[in-house]
């Protein structure tokens, strides 16, 4: 058994904040020291004890293009990050788009994650927009949600198939909001910073409006839509319009929406290229307003490694993404620090909404829960170092700079995770 002693307890799935002591038998949060010998004291005292963060968007590259990520190092960048869950999102080679796919992929979990990883399968096959996949069986081999990410679904008629089916099933739909017709080639956000690099640019615009098609369609038909990476603030008011009438949607958006401009993209080039791109800073305070009134109910990484070699291609041709997992928590604590959010609504978006979105039995520390706990230091500085990263990705525009909030322990169930 363990005991962590003497901890901050934030868990706003029980309303709980306070000092007090969590104990772990058989894997599971338990209510008191059942059995006084054989115990792991871990002494939390100055330090935050929260549920095991919840990222419900990953790229974990696994099966295909291990070069740039395994399931053995996203997981263990996951858990260096304060995460015991990671939803995977299907783009691999070859795509989550069929059941002997997603078996292969739960093989390989069972094999070498360090971490609960939950798969996510395509809407369509191939990721190609022409032919859904079969999502029913897709659905019973255990997939938790369904996406084309990385690409929109740009047929309305298999969107609306995907929300019939999500109607029927309650199976989450997941938006990669992106019109292709507005976005075509480009490849940061459409303004000052691509007029200056003089490159082709990415309007707000292309989100927006896709995220507006995709409310009316869930209006029209139902079922259960969550839109991915949420990056403008017309998408956070598209959303917080949706919800305003009635209507089955939630939100997410990531560290680099909410802490970066497109300016970032002058100095850090590449590794500050993800699709969607960096916005404004009126877009950065829309997104703020969206976490702090709930409109937005997720942080969640996007985490995108890519290989360096490949980042080296340079900001036009290099691929979109970053990688997110080992510098979300720190930056999501900025955000507290900033009064923009509090520490316990940083929880509920980073451990509570992801897990009941997805519809996982997580996110808490209730007695019974599996015990998938995170100590955290919210004070510790330390600087970014990617060279430092377990994951395999060297790619992040957070290279160099000191950030705030550290990784103390993960504790995956009832099992304390080396890192
Ligand atoms: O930046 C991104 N990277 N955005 C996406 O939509 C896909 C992702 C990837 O797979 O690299
Ligand atoms: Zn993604």
């Amino acid at each position: 058994m363990i005991i962590i002693k003497n901890g901050t307890i934030v868990d706003p799935s029980q309303g709980i904040h306070k000092i007090g002591d969590i104990f772990v038998d058989n894997g599971r949060i338990v209510d008191k020291a059942a059995d006084e010998s054989n115990v792991e004291i871990i002494d939390a005292r100055g330090k935050y004890v929260f549920a095991g963060l919840i990222d419900m968007h990953v790229h974990l590259r696994e099966p295909g293009q291990e070069h740039k990520e395994t399931l053995l190092t996203g997981t263990s960048a996951a858990i260096t990050g304060g995460f015991t869950s990671v939803a995977c999102m299907p783009n691999t080679a070859p795509v989550n788009d069929c059941i002997e796919v997603t078996r292969l992929i739960f093989s390989r979990i069972n094999e070498t994650a360090l971490c609960n990883v939950y798969p996510i399968g395509a809407i369509t096959i191939g990721l190609k927009g022409l032919k859904l996949t079969d999502l029913k069986r897709l659905k019973s081999a255990g997939v938790k949600a369904f996406t084309d990410d990385g690409m929109p679904v740009m047929n309305r008629e298999l969107m609306v198939k995907a929300l019939e089916f999500s109607s029927n099933t309650g199976a989450l739909i997941i938006s990669h909001a992106e019109d292709k017709d507005i976005s075509g080639s480009g490849v940061i956000n459409d303004g000052e910073v691509s007029a200056k690099l003089n490159v082709t640019g990415i309007p707000a615009e292309a989100e927006v409006s896709m995220i507006k098609r995709d409310i009316e369609l869930l209006k029209d038909i139902g079922g259960r839509l969550h839109i991915a990476h949420v990056s403008t603030a017309g998408g956070v008011n598209a959303v917080r319009d949706a919800k305003n009438r009635g209507l089955n949607i939630t939100a997410e958006t990531a560290p680099h929406y909410f802490t970066l401009t497109e300016e970032e993209v002058i100095t850090k080039g590449a590794n500050a290229k993800m699709n969607p791109p960096l916005r404004t800073m009126s877009d950065v305070l829309a997104i703020k307003k969206g976490l702090a009134d709930g409109t937005i109910d997720v942080i969640a990484t996007d985490h995108a490694p890519h290989h360096s070699d490949e980042k080296a291609l340079g900001l036009v041709d290099a691929p979109f993404g970053i990688c997110g997992l080992e510098t979300a928590l720190p930056l999501g604590l900025q955000l507290v620090r900033d009064n923009v959010i509090t520490l316990d609504r940083l929880i509920e978006l980073m451990a509570v909404n992801p897990a009941r979105i997805l519809g996982i039995d997580k996110g808490t520390l209730k007695v019974g829960a599996d015990a998938d706990v995170v100590i955290v230091d919210i004070d510790k500085e330390y600087d970014v170092d990617v060279n430092k990263f377990h994951s395999k990705g060297r790619n992040s525009p957070f290279d160099g700079v000191r950030l705030r909030g550290s990784v103390y322990k993960v504790i995956c169930g009832g099992r304390v995770v080396n890192i």
